[in-house]
């Protein structure tokens, strides 16, 4: 291992365990997408990276490449970087590179993935102090005081359009939680997908090769192995659909029969049919995420799109006073 340090600031397997029931015992069944990224999750969320369908991904790609020099410009060299849902952070390197930074924070769920990351930027910038943190960043953590990370302000980046996963209510919450942490003065660049053509939409979560099918499916695997639950992996059909009136993507498990399901000693009944939604996928006009920002209390710099708008980057201030809740 050779960046600075690693915190681990996940809660037990019990609470996943609790969480899960939980979203399996509610109307409608749900589980939040979070559970994803076993292993196998993140390398199907890989692969989904580079499918032809999922135009995300290099779009996002595509504005960062163009524009890193403009956000440095904005944000200004050196300071603290914090990334949420870093992944395999190919993005990050293209801001790294341009803003400098003395410290990098980098938040993720799977640590593999999270260390692994870390590591080879720790071999490409040297000279910046990387610190990773693997937490459920939903609920926007402390970074530890013996990280010895700088005060207010940081720079956060939350790319790859993660914020969608929340409702509007829930990314609004999430936001708030967050100024605090970054502090007054701090930047925000956030990478959100864009409302668009259905069939656009809808083909990025129905790959042609069953890739977003296996990754949805894979939960339940990973269900059973982690939380001895006996799903029948067979028994249940991705599902992926835009929910215009909400503005959002949503994946779900479908029950193709009915079936009883056991896991931690909670039996779970489903009807022919019936679903668990495993994710949402919220989409922001720009004016809308805009005025989510600014709802959460973060005022609206600028913001960087493609030539097709099928993808933003927005730049947000935190105020120089934070309203204390
Ligand atoms: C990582 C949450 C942005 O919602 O597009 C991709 C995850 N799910 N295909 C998204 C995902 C199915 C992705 N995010």
């Amino acid at each position: 291992m050779s960046f600075s340090q690693y915190f681990d600031l996940l809660p037990s397997q019990i609470a996943f365990l609790d969480d899960v029931v939980a979203g399996l015992n509610s109307n409608p069944k749900q589980i939040a997408p979070k559970y994803f990224y076993d292993k196998r999750g993140c390398s199907l969320f890989e692969d989904i990276c580079n499918l032809p369908e999922y135009y995300p991904t290099r779009t996002e790609l595509s504005i960062m490449a163009e524009n890193a020099t403009a956000m440095a410009d904005w944000i200004g060299k050196g300071g603290t970087l914090i990334e949420i849902g870093c992944g395999n952070s190919h993005k990050s390197r293209l801001l790294l590179e341009e803003l400098q930074p003395t410290e990098f924070v980098a938040l993720d769920i799977a640590v593999e993935q999270l260390k692994s990351s870390c590591d080879a930027l720790a071999q490409e910038f040297p000279k910046i102090k990387i610190v990773a943190l693997r937490a459920d960043f939903e609920e926007a953590p402390a970074i530890p005081a013996e990280a010895g990370i700088s005060a207010a302000p940081r720079a956060l980046y939350f790319p790859g359009s993660t914020i969608g996963n929340f409702t509007p209510t829930a990314a609004r919450e999430f936001l708030s939680r967050w100024a605090p942490v970054l502090g007054a003065g701090s930047y925000a660049l956030i990478g959100v997908d864009m409302k668009k053509d259905r069939a656009l939409l809808e083909a990025a979560y129905n790959d042609a090769n069953g890739v977003t099918a296996s990754f949805n499916q894979n939960l339940l695997s990973r269900l059973n192995r982690e939380l001895r639950a006996d799903f029948d992996e067979t028994a249940f059909r991705h599902w992926a659909f835009y929910n215009a009136e909400e503005g959002r993507i949503e994946m779900h498990l479908k029950s193709l029969c009915l079936q009883i399901v056991s896991l931690g000693g909670a039996r779970i009944e489903f009807s022919a049919n019936e679903t668990i939604r495993t994710e949402i996928s919220c989409k922001y006009s720009i004016a809308e995420f805009q005025e989510l920002g600014r709802a959460a209390g973060y005022l609206p710099q600028t913001f960087w799109t493609d030539s097709k708008n099928m993808f933003a980057v927005h730049l947000f201030k935190l105020p120089p006073n934070l309203a204390t809740p």
